[in-house]
């Protein structure tokens, strides 16, 4: 794992995007893992930056979002298509067929056949070479909340209270927040070839501490990183505080050689 600690979201944000952005001009037909929530927003608009001022090109790209929200309207504001067309997919050359949303309005009978095909549809092309990730206060990756299995795949789960809660300014009221979601799991996750989390805030810093320095355990399921073998975390001063090891990982990141930045 690599741990590396940026002054802050803004600067963080636009390695990560380097990294990305590396990866779209060695290999355009990438596929890329795509996650919601306000982490990756400060990333989204590196990217469209660079699309726009440096020709970063998606249009040979494939992308596949990690979550969406069960028993919502498809034109709901909430769900997460929404967010990626406003927050992303509208502002770059991405072709809308090769964007991956789990569906929101799936009658429950067909959620199970769904999710099965979500994976064939990743396998088909080629697997996700890069996976963007944030994490929740809990731990949780994607929706896999505490106690998800380590080797979970594609499926629908149920939110915990703290999620909903923290989910809930999105939604008009709380008790709109949807208790169901689909989520690509733990296993499907780990598959990725190279996977950054991003985390930022202060009530980030014991999920990211538990993370990276505690055992490797499904009830932070962020610790299953510590399985993958291109796993970067991206973080700023204040989800990083409650490292131990805070300046041997600012040591390793200055000391590496040139041609392995982005
Ligand atoms: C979103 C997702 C979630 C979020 C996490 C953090 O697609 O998969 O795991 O990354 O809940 O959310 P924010 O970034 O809003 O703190």
């Amino acid at each position: 794992m690599e741990v590396i600690i940026q002054p802050n979201p803004e600067a963080a944000s636009r390695l990560g995007a380097r990294y990305i952005a590396r990866l779209l001009r060695e290999k355009p037909h990438a596929v890329l893992g795509l996650a919601t929530g306000s982490t990756p927003l400060k990333l989204y608009a590196e990217l469209i930056r660079l699309h726009r001022e440096e020709g970063l090109d998606f249009s040979r790209a494939t992308t596949f979002n990690l979550d969406e929200y069960l028993d919502l309207p498809r034109d709901h504001a909430a769900t997460y298509r929404r967010f990626m067309e406003e927050n992303l997919f509208r502002h770059v050359n991405l072709r809308p067929e090769r964007t991956f949303i789990p569906q929101s309005d799936l009658p429950g009978e067909k959620v199970a056949a769904y999710c099965e095909a979500y994976e064939e549809e990743i396998r088909r092309a080629g697997g996700i070479d890069l996976q963007i990730l944030g994490i929740g206060g809990d731990g949780h990756i994607g929706f896999n909340e505490p106690s998800s299995s380590l080797a979970s795949r594609t499926r629908i789960k149920t939110l915990t209270a703290r999620t909903r809660s923290d989910n809930a300014p999105f939604f008009a009221s709380p008790a709109e927040v949807p208790h169901h979601v689909i989520t690509m799991g733990i296993g499907t996750i780990l598959e990725a070839r190279e996977v950054l989390l991003f985390a930022f805030g202060a009530g980030k810093a014991d999920a990211i501490a538990a993370s990276i320095e505690g055992p490797l355990t499904s009830f932070v399921p962020a610790s299953s990183l510590q399985l993958h073998r291109r796993a970067r975390f991206l973080l700023d001063e204040a989800a990083a505080a409650k490292l131990t090891r805070q300046d041997y990982y600012r040591w390793v990141f200055d000391q590496k050689p040139l041609w392995q930045n982005p």
